[in-house]
């Protein structure tokens, strides 16, 4: 490993650069910025989008990412702002008219998962330029923290809350990952977190105080000459604490993440 000036030594949960403590500080500032725009979008009508249109505006993203004619970072911004244009509970109306197929049950703690085929009006599932799905956890199941490659997603939460961790990956680094955190948060209902090489591209979510849900959009095969997408899982709390707050968090087996990595970290 190259980083051996630095000292080594294990992170503790909340340990990792980016306490909630902290967050909330410096988010501080942009919540007062936040206040007083709300102050103003208060005095108009809330515009929403229909489901139709929300689904098919995420379609039209996810063809632009492919192309090339968006960036990552500007498709996490937009399904960033996508998220606040739709009502959950209608989006979750058409996902329930749609089909729904579960996924065979992990051998590790991870939440149930069901792929979503949209139908249009005739009833035939529509293709759309990205995968969607639902996750739907037990109080006890957690998405253990892991890295991708050549893929985004953005998770919505539909039910419930999680806490949400976030790591920039700047490289890799022999059979581990030098990755920098970024957000500690919880998000709940209608919050959407996303993910991509360009930031934010590990994550973990811990569901807090019960059952959750998330719907998720999936884009993979970005670069068609690469593996269609890459998942990773790392162990973030066992790695190097570097002095300039980056950790060397080493690949791990989900099994053994999903053994590790429990509600109560
Ligand atoms: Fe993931």
């Amino acid at each position: 490993m190259a980083l051996t000036s630095d000292t080594p030594r294990s992170a503790h949960p909340d340990d990792l650069g980016l306490t909630r403590r902290s967050q909330l500080t410096g988010l501080f500032g942009a919540f007062v910025s936040f206040a007083l725009l709300s102050e103003v979008s208060c005095a108009r009508p809330n515009p929403r989008m229909t489901a139709r249109d929300w689904i098919d505006r995420h379609n039209e993203l996810a063809r632009a990412l492919k192309q090339g004619q968006v960036s990552a970072r500007s498709w996490m911004t937009e399904v960033e702002r996508l998220a606040r244009e739709i009502d959950i509970a209608e989006l979750m109306a058409d996902v329930n008219q749609s089909k729904l197929s579960a996924a065979s049950k992990p051998p590790t703690n991870d939440p149930s998962k069901r792929s979503v085929r949209f139908i249009d009006a005739s009833g035939t599932p529509r293709r759309l330029a990205y995968a969607a799905a639902l996750f739907d956890f037990a109080p006890s199941n957690v998405i253990t923290p892991h890295g991708h490659k050549n893929m985004v997603s953005a998770h919505l939460v539909t039910n419930g809350k999680f806490r949400v961790r976030n790591f920039d990956r700047l490289r890799d680094e022999g059979n581990g990952m030098v990755i920098r955190p970024t957000r500690d948060f919880v998000a709940s209902t209608g919050t959407l977190s996303a993910m991509s090489s360009a930031r934010d591209n590990i994550h973990w979510f811990v569901p807090k105080g019960g059952p959750a849900r998330t719907f998720d959009v999936i884009i993979s095969g970005l670069d068609p000459k690469q593996p269609d997408f890459d998942i990773a899982a790392i162990d973030p709390l066992g790695g190097r604490r570097m002095r300039d707050g980056t950790i060397l968090a080493p690949v791990m087996s989900f099994e053994a993440a999903s053994a590790k990595y429990l509600t109560s970290l």
